[in-house]
């Protein structure tokens, strides 16, 4: 028989400490005025020190399994998939820790490191676990602590990203139309602009020696200007080639879902796509951009303002550092949010 994943479960969870824009202009050579005006960005949650990814996507992946009326316990799902820039350490992977803490059992659990695409490929591979008959039931969570990365010297990304996490139950069915199965993936990479959105050193490319590691290649760095126009291009042309597959027609969408990364790239995919602006779901403006996690907080924002509703065509796409990008569609679902 054919499984199909279904979104059966929705939580999200940011760490208490607002940080505004006052408070950064404050610290840098910024103001809220160029803030707003360039990213839409006004506030943004960051862990405080000692907090780590882990402890936001467990948080996170509690609220969704209580959503989708599952227990912490062996058994509730068969593996944890978590997307994130921001491991807890460089090895192991962060994802058994988070199955470990959540009582899960010793099943599957592994990370995905796609940048701000992450949680669209953890979808991906996660429908695909359960379409190939591999778990019936599967936490998928993004979660960042960016503010772990950013450089401390640098005012565009330091004004820019969030932490946060988000997660959502995937569930086998038989049904195909059931809703919130997810009806098709599509996703992409250009390994040769890698250098476009970076972390330099703590890999394998650059050795570490004795002796204190140098700091600044262990920062974030990013090339806003040429990410920003690969965003566009790259999440609108995903959107359309899986439109086009599925056969929605883009009038029949209810929900754009875009990565949280700028209201103007928000505004400008839109446009590229010929969907009505007052169809993008936004939530940059409070959280900033989350990456891995912005998919899914997006997502939970929306569902508890009540936005999201049973029986809405969604489209999700997101484009992140590798470069990757990706999107995904369903229909809504009746969620209980937590
Ligand atoms: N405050 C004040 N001035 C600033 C700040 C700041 N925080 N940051 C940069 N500036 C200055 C620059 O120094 C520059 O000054 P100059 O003209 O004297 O040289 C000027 O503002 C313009 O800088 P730009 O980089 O051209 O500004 P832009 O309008 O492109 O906005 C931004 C920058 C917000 C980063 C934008 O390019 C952007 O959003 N890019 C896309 C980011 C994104 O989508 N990321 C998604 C993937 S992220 C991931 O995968 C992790």
């Amino acid at each position: 028989m054919a499984h199909f994943a279904a979104l059966a479960g929705l939580g999200s969870y940011l760490p208490p400490r607002l940080v505004t824009n006052a408070e950064l202009a404050a610290r840098f050579d910024t103001s809220d005025e160029w803030i707003t005006s360039r990213t839409g960005i006004r506030t943004r949650h960051w862990a405080t020190p000692g907090v780590a990814t882990s402890d936001l996507a467990v948080e996170a992946g509690h609220r969704a399994l209580k959503s989708a009326d599952l227990p912490l316990e062996p058994g509730a799902v068969d593996a944890v998939v978590l997307a994130t820039t921001t491991p807890d350490h460089p090895c192991p992977a962060t994802a058994p820790q988070v199955a470990a803490r959540l009582g899960l059992g010793t099943i599957a659990a592994y990370d995905i490191a796609a940048v701000c695409s992450g949680f669209l490929y953890a979808l991906a591979v996660a429908s695909a676990q359960i379409a190939a008959g591999q778990a019936r039931r599967v936490l998928v969570i993004g979660a960042e602590t960016y503010s772990t990365i950013l450089n401390p010297a640098d005012r565009t990304t330091s004004v820019i990203f969030g932490d946060g996490a988000g997660a959502v139950v995937l569930s086998a069915t038989p049904d195909a139309d059931r809703p919130g199965v997810v009806l098709g993936v599509e996703l992409g990479s250009d390994g040769s602009q890698q250098d476009l959105i970076i972390i330099p050193g703590g890999g394998s490319r650059e050795r570490a020696t004795p002796g204190s590691p140098d700091p600044q290649g262990r920062y974030f760095a990013m090339q806003g200007k040429k990410v920003f126009a690969e965003a566009v291009t790259r999440m609108g042309d995903s959107a359309s080639a899986l439109l086009d597959r599925v056969g929605w027609p883009v009038e029949s969408l209810d929900h754009l879902v875009g990565h949280q990364a700028n209201i103007r790239i928000l505004a400008a995919l839109a446009q590229r796509l010929g969907i009505d602006e007052e169809r993008a779901v936004v939530n940059v403006d409070r959280v900033g951009n989350t990456s891995a996690a912005s998919i899914p907080l997006a997502l939970s924002d929306a569902a508890a303002a009540g936005t999201l509703t049973a029986g809405s065509r969604v489209l999700l796409t997101a484009f992140g550092g590798g470069l990757t990008w990706g999107a995904a569609v369903l229909t809504w679902p009746h969620l209980n949010v937590a």
